[in-house]
């Protein structure tokens, strides 16, 4: 019996009787031969583009995939997305593109899939966005489905430390501060990036990253090998295997992708102090699977499990560091060792979680990861907050964080813009609360990132000294007490957008809450008076996005997810 029943499989709509004709003509027009199209075939789906260098080690490893179909009976396809650059689009007007681009990324590998029917995905991707837009692709095709992280690039060196692109985000502030001149920021800024790869800290691409091999799409240790290591060439090429393996064996992303693997990706971002930004993307990720998983359900995980591994922005040590003692798979072990994991999801190596790390072992000797029983902080680096100016929910990352709770009175930006440019002339003082509203997914549009902002205060030295709260998000590479994704967004009319400044506001993250302290008599007046802002964006994708897109807490999703499908892709 042939290992593959073209008949069965999607791609039959293409290849199988006379009428299919046409379409083999073209898929011959690109140098195949007749028989290759009697072999499953394979969406090679990356992200690659000369644009970033997160992305640009994408296209060569792709090649090793498709040398992986070929030896295993596949025929490959390789195309590419659109992808946008958070390093590059962050701090000004260009930010309102980069959580929209998550949705470009995942309708086009999902159109390109449904319009040429291939049968399985490879998806390789290198930075923030670009992961979970895959992710969420595989999940709602539902074909059987590998993922593959590009790797991160290796960190620059400047006077004897680790730099990165969040180092010279920095170094803006610094600069602004007076603390360094313009050399020093030239220094930093030709150091941080010295290859191509995505982030090296524990920023939102490796938190993803992380992820991905945690809940089970990706193989093991696949995660944090560096971008530029030779060994990334025989992961691809076991990548490309793989997923005709689980082609015969018909195992498919919702197989993997479970309310009990979502809370083990939970638990790796926790353990690393990973990006706040995990809480709008595995929400996304389990919408497709037709699982409810909000922000609520990531939170409480988050407060469940132990931070573990010391990783930047707020730790010390990069993603290569992990690496070097044995990367993602001894995190996850020593999470399973602690009873944090659900250890019998299945994986794509057709193998559970559990199995696939049976033989991993903890190294000693080392100061990168902490052992779950001698954790640095019982719960993880990233808690939420509720309470009367956050209805929905709130998040915020403490991993290392000294002041973890301030009341102050609120000084209001209507634009993130217009805050960076107060922080930059200094215009704040310590024990305010900065508050960036109109920034959330419908209002931004696009719930921008405020790195900028964050680093420049940072780099003041005042990161322990203020808070900020938006209704938009923060990047991996924040630092400070920063809450984020606060809902109701004031697009919609939630609370936020009804402060004015000097109104109090108290944030305790240890409890868990973010409230305002104005009476509720007067907020019901400032209510009837509150109109909606009419959008600077009445047309083009962040008009449409604005549209549809739903509340951070549920993921900023677009559209009803898996449990309004009537038709599947894959069985139809
Ligand atoms: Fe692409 Fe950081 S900006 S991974």
């Amino acid at each position: 019996m042939p290992r593959f029943d073209k008949t069965r499989l999607p791609s039959r709509h293409v290849t199988e009787g006379p009428e299919k004709a046409p379409m083999r003509a073209m898929m011959l027009g690109t140098g195949l031969a007749p028989e290759d199209l009697d072999k499953p075939l394979i969406g090679i789906a990356t992200t690659w583009s000369e644009s970033s260098p997160c992305n640009m080690p994408l296209h060569d490893q792709a090649q090793f995939v498709k040398t992986g179909v070929r030896e295993a009976g596949g025929t490959p396809f390789e195309f590419t997305s659109a992808s946008v650059t958070d390093g590059i689009a962050n701090g000004h007007r260009g930010m309102k593109a980069s959580l929209v681009s998550r949705e470009l990324v995942a309708e086009s590998i999902e159109l390109v899939v449904r319009g040429h029917c291939y049968d399985a995905i490879v998806g390789l991707a290198g930075c923030d966005k670009t992961l979970p837009g895959v992710m969420m692709a595989m999940v709602r095709l539902n074909v059987p489905s590998v993922f593959l992280y590009g790797g991160s690039l290796l960190p620059g060196h400047l006077d004897g430390r680790q730099v990165g692109v969040v180092d010279v985000f920095e170094g803006v502030g610094s600069y602004t501060g007076g603390k360094i001149g313009r050399d020093e920021l030239q220094r930093l800024e030709v150091a941080a990036c010295p290859t191509i790869g995505a982030c090296p800290g524990q920023y939102t691409a490796s938190t993803m990253a992380a992820v991905s091999e945690a809940m089970g799409i990706a193989l093991p240790g696949s995660g944090f090998v560096p971008a530029v290591d030779a060994k990334r060439g025989a992961i691809a090429a076991s990548c490309g295997r793989t997923v005709m393996d689980l082609i015969a064996r018909n195992i498919r992303p919702r197989d993997i992708v479970t309310r009990k693997s979502l809370e083990n990706a939970a638990a790796i971002v926790a353990a690393s102090g990973g990006s706040t930004n995990s809480a709008l993307h595995l929400p996304a990720i389990a919408n497709e699977a037709g699982i409810k998983f909000d922000l609520a359900d990531v939170v409480d995980v988050f407060r469940r499990t132990p931070y573990l591994a010391d990783m930047k922005p707020t730790g010390r040590y990069m993603a290569i560091d992990l690496y070097r003692i044995g990367g993602v798979p001894v995190l996850i072990k020593a999470l399973l060792d602690g009873g944090y994991l659900h250890g019998d999801c299945l994986t794509v190596t057709g193998k559970t979680l559990a199995e696939n790390h049976a033989d991993v072992v903890v190294p000693s000797g080392q100061d990168i990861l902490r052992p779950a029983k001698n954790p640095f902080s019982p719960s993880g680096g990233v808690v939420g907050l509720k309470g009367s100016l956050a209805p929905e929910g709130a998040i915020c990352k403490v991993a290392h964080l000294k002041r973890r709770a301030l009341t102050g009175p609120a000084r209001i930006f209507e634009s993130e813009e217009d805050c960076l440019a107060a922080v930059l002339r200094r215009d704040y003082k310590a024990g305010e609360v900065l508050v960036i509203r109109y920034e959330g997914p419908r209002g931004g549009p696009g719930m921008r990132e405020m790195l900028a902002t964050t680093s420049a205060i940072y780099g003041q030295g005042m990161g322990e000294d203020v808070a900020l709260v938006t209704d938009g998000r923060f990047s991996g590479g924040t630092r400070g007490l920063c809450v984020g994704h606060l809902g109701p967004e004031a697009a919609v009319g939630g609370p936020i957008a009804l402060l004015k400044n000097g109104d109090m506001i108290a944030i305790d993250a240890d409890a868990g809450t973010i409230d305002l302290l104005v009476p509720s008599a007067e907020l019901e007046e400032r209510r009837r008076t509150w109109q909606p802002r009419t959008t600077l964006h009445p047309t083009g994708a962040l008009w449409r996005y604005a549209q549809t897109v739903g509340n951070a807490a549920g993921g900023a999703v677009v559209h009803p997810g898996a449990t309004a499908e009537k038709v599947s892709y894959a069985d139809s």
